[in-house]
């Protein structure tokens, strides 16, 4: 979690790094700062969000063409002014930036105390920045290598950065586990370096990943990057791709709205290049690499969390009905802690939006290291994961900055689908008639989601007006439509922090019909499939319990429309797609509760885009 921004060069640092801080402020927002150099180090801190610090710096002196700047999301220490980022050496020479966690900081502290070090906060960090000053007092070495000499004490996970009052032409960012990018500026000796590419996009186009392991020091305009055994790497630069609308909101209020409304685009993009219906061709480096792998593939797991996660369930369905592959789909930090039965001849899949998920990450180490195939369903390009995998898919949503993941769930669930076909057509599991209407069908679903985030707006309105007040939700679905309503309760609990529960609606009568009674809305996925008939009873037995029912029904249905209190149509298609359909009108209802209950859609409490923390 948290974000971290630096700049060195030519500017002022200031409007960057607080521009580069609300970009990253989906990352965490329980407090910022920032420490900028000019001949004297200003350090300025607040509890809260980023608008909160520039309220506070004011018109204080904000001069400085180097500078650093964090936005926290809480781990070690509460979330105050006290323990809010940049941290300061105990002289005052050197200030640090952090994402990630110290594991063995309470043992360093416990040294370095005995050494004589006063702590001012609770945090991992400014022990970090102790060492690193102990060390170079010590071995009277430069900076770099101070740095490099702490880190090879360090156990955990870090991106930082550190700046210096005694040496101010040098910057110094080393990552492992938490994510990095360095911009490279158009101007002689300007750089950037960020948590992701977002705040760089607007200065420059060229950038470098650093990899785990790497220390990058900037030092009089040159860029350095070495290994922190001290091996020099040779940095590779990439061209982002990214463009500035992509990350602004683009007139809508939040930027879950933009999302949820991008997503006949991110959709398309997802598949786009990727399929033809006409020549049965399905394109992705994975199916040409892996391809006979693929065919004797004997299990895939598949790992994440959160929606990640749901999607992974969406997986599984598809897998199993079109490979005919047997498929688990696990929390990736339960799997990682279970002693987990792992082979070789397994395909693990890890699926995540930000690619830097901490659990996901670890549970792909730990495959890894069994020597199963790994592959990654992401959608931050040089994220982490990526990185790491055999080779995956990025799943070409775009930047998604609203805490809930909307589109990128929609472009998981279908970069899936084509993993699946691909895997069935190499697998000889379905046959030519069969793959070529299920991609046509592919290639229709970007207009049918742009129809139904229409058609729906009204009722999903006049549902949320009706139910903004309840405390309790429940959202029933089965077969496809299982995920969607436990990615559906999810969506609700954490923008509107309304109590919401997903089941597979034939679960119900073990347990939750128990809670059904007058008050209880209960959202029902009853598209048209083979188990139609079977979810007609569920409702029923909700009915029978005078429970409010609130379904999502194929276009045309009738007979759910008799029973329910409210209802919501979707186009009719494959059912393996469904969710890419059925998620649409629940994504928009959760906005909408959201919004009436005055809640901050994008930055829900306690949350933070992208989890890098176990
Ligand atoms: C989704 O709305 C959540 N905010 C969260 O569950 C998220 O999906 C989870 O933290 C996984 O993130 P990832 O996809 O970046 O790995």
């Amino acid at each position: 979690m948290c974000g971290i921004v630096a700049y060195i060069g030519p500017d002022q640092a200031f409007d960057f790094l607080i521009q580069g801080l609300r970009r990253l402020e989906y990352r965490g927002y329980d407090s910022a700062g920032v420490a900028l150099l000019d001949g004297d180090m200003k350090v300025y801190k607040e509890h809260g969000k980023v608008q909160d610090l520039v309220d506070k710096i004011g018109n204080q002196n904000t001069e400085g063409n180097r500078g650093i700047g964090h936005t926290r999301w809480a781990t070690h220490g509460e979330p105050n002014e006290k323990n809010a980022h940049p941290h300061l050496s105990p002289s005052g020479d050197l200030a640090v930036i952090h994402n990630g966690i110290i594991e063995n900081y309470a043992t360093l502290k416990e040294a370095l105390v005995e050494l004589g070090s006063v702590f001012k906060s609770d945090t991992d960090t400014e022990v970090l920045i102790h060492l690193i000053e102990n060390i170079k007092t010590n071995e009277k070495c430069s900076l770099f290598e101070a740095v490099r000499l702490a880190l090879n004490e360090v156990v955990g996970a870090y991106a930082i950065v550190i700046l210096s009052k005694n040496d101010p032409n040098t910057l110094i960012g080393a990552r492992k586990g938490s994510p990095m990018v360095l911009g490279i500026g158009n101007k002689p000796g300007e750089y950037f370096i960020a948590s992701d590419a977002t705040p760089i996009v607007e200065y420059t186009r060229k950038v470098t990943y650093l990899e785990d392991g790497e220390i990058a020091e900037i030092k009089d305009g040159v860029l350095t990057i070495k290994t922190i055994d001290n091996i020099k790497k040779t940095p590779f630069i990439h061209n982002l791709e990214i463009t500035l609308d992509a990350i602004e909101k683009g007139g809508y209020d939040h930027f879950m709205l933009k999302e949820i409304f991008e997503q006949p685009k991110s959709i398309h993009d997802s598949f786009r290049g990727r399929i033809d219906s006409n020549s049965l061709k399905i394109e992705m480096r994975s199916l040409n690499e892996f391809e006979n792998k693929i065919r004797n593939l004997k299990r895939i797991i598949i790992i994440g969390c959160g929606t990640s996660w749901h999607a992974g369930l969406v997986g599984e369905y598809l897998f199993e009905d079109f490979a005919r592959i047997p498929v688990e789909v696990e929390y990736a930090s339960e799997f990682r802690y279970r002693n987990p039965v792992l082979y070789s001849d397994d395909l693990v899949i890890a699926i995540s939006q930000s690619g830097e998920t901490a659990d996901t990450l670890a549970a792909l180490e730990l495959a890894k290291q069994a020597g199963a195939t790994i592959f990654g369903v992401c959608n931050v390009v040089g994220s982490s994961i990526p990185r790491m995998t055999d080779a995956g898919a990025y799943t070409h949503a775009g930047p998604e900055i609203g805490v809930a993941s909307t589109k990128a769930f929609t472009a998981q669930v279908t970069v899936l689908t084509l993993l699946a076909l691909g895997f069935a057509q190499r697998r000889g599991t379905i046959s030519d008639s069969r793959l070529r209407s299920v991609l046509q069908e592919i290639e229709r679903i970007p207009a049918k989601v742009e129809k139904v985030l229409k058609s729906c707006q009204e009722s999903v309105l006049e549902i949320a007006e009706k139910f903004a007040d309840v405390s309790n939700f429940l959202y029933l679905g089965r077969g496809y439509n299982f995920p969607v309503a436990l990615e559906g309760a999810l969506k609700l609990k954490e923008i509107s922090y309304i109590h919401a529960e997903g089941y597979p609606a034939a679960e119900m009568k073990h347990g939750p019909i128990a809670l059904i009674d007058e008050a209880m809305p209960v959202i029902v996925i009853a598209t048209q499939n083979d188990i139609y008939e079977k979810v007609l009873s569920n409702i029923q037995e909700v009915k029978a319990r005078k429970g409010k029912i609130i379904a999502i029904v194929t276009e045309g249905d009738t007979r759910v429309k008799d029973i329910a209190e409210h209802v919501i149509e979707i186009p009719e298609t494959e059912d393996a797609l469904v969710p890419l359909l059925s998620t649409l009108p629940l994504q928009l209802l959760s906005y909408h509760i959201a919004v009436m209950r005055g809640c901050n859609v994008d930055q829900p409490r306690n949350l933070a885009k992208s989890v890098t923390v176990e």
